[in-house]
């Protein structure tokens, strides 16, 4: 018999503004035991998208912050931090969260707030990445999970993945190729840090003791 004491399962908050297909990426690794982290809420700052129907199909708490009801960006962030502060949540996970958070905000989360991020940063910042790598003649296109800092998509990088980009490529068909990147990224990245395999010091993102390259650990895929 096993007698070793389990640790608790971490708790994720999970924010989404749409589709929220990492929020899926999530919730299949967590059924599949390739994460071991429980998400204790999805919040939203949109109603009505398709990623708050996968948390309540998947039985998660979820909760509304619409921005549109704040007056400045300082009340928005202070009203997310009191839904997200009352889940008690070890990690908060940016999936497709289209809002630019303030630096109260990320300061009050530092070292656990991720962001995955459509390019291979310090690439393409901002909107509309895939496009952009096209027009640009990039050979490669890809996605980035990194810690967030008050600056945007520019905090120490954990993980990227890369895919090749094809002569025939409109930005919705690199979208596509990358996505399912960020979906084998993210909850692996996660799962390093629910693990305790992964830190954010003051010298950027530690894996295993050892300082990561600045573009991240290189995820090989097939
Ligand atoms: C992803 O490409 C993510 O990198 C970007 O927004 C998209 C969200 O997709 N920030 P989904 O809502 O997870 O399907």
């Amino acid at each position: 018999m096993n007698t070793t004491p389990s640790a608790p399962l971490k708790k994720l908050a999970i924010l989404i503004s749409g589709s929220g297909s990492n929020l899926q990426a999530f919730i299949d690794a967590i059924h599949h035991h390739s994460l071991s982290a429980s998400i204790a809420v999805v919040i939203s700052n949109r109603p009505d998208v398709k990623g708050l129907e996968r948390a309540a199909k998947a039985g998660i708490p979820t909760e509304l912050v619409d921005h549109r009801q704040f007056s400045d960006r300082n009340i928005f962030d202070q009203q997310l931090m009191k839904v997200i502060d009352h889940y008690r949540v070890d990690a908060v996970i940016l999936a497709g969260f289209m809002r630019i958070l303030g630096s109260d905000f990320v300061r009050h989360y530092q070292g656990k707030l991720f962001n995955i991020h459509p390019s291979l940063l310090p690439k393409y910042p901002g909107l509309h990445t895939h496009q952009r790598a096209l027009e640009a003649g990039d050979s490669e296109a890809g996605a980035s999970v990194h810690f967030v800092v008050p600056e945007l998509d520019a905090g120490p990088i954990v993980i990227q993945a890369k895919v090749a980009v094809h002569k025939n490529d409109n930005a919705g068909s690199l979208a596509q190729r990358v996505l399912e990147q960020e979906h084998r990224i993210y909850p692996l990245a996660v799962k390093w840090f629910c693990e305790q395999r992964l830190v954010l010091t003051p010298a950027g993102a530690v894996l295993d003791g050892q300082s990561l390259p600045a573009s991240g650990f290189q995820f090989q895929h097939v």
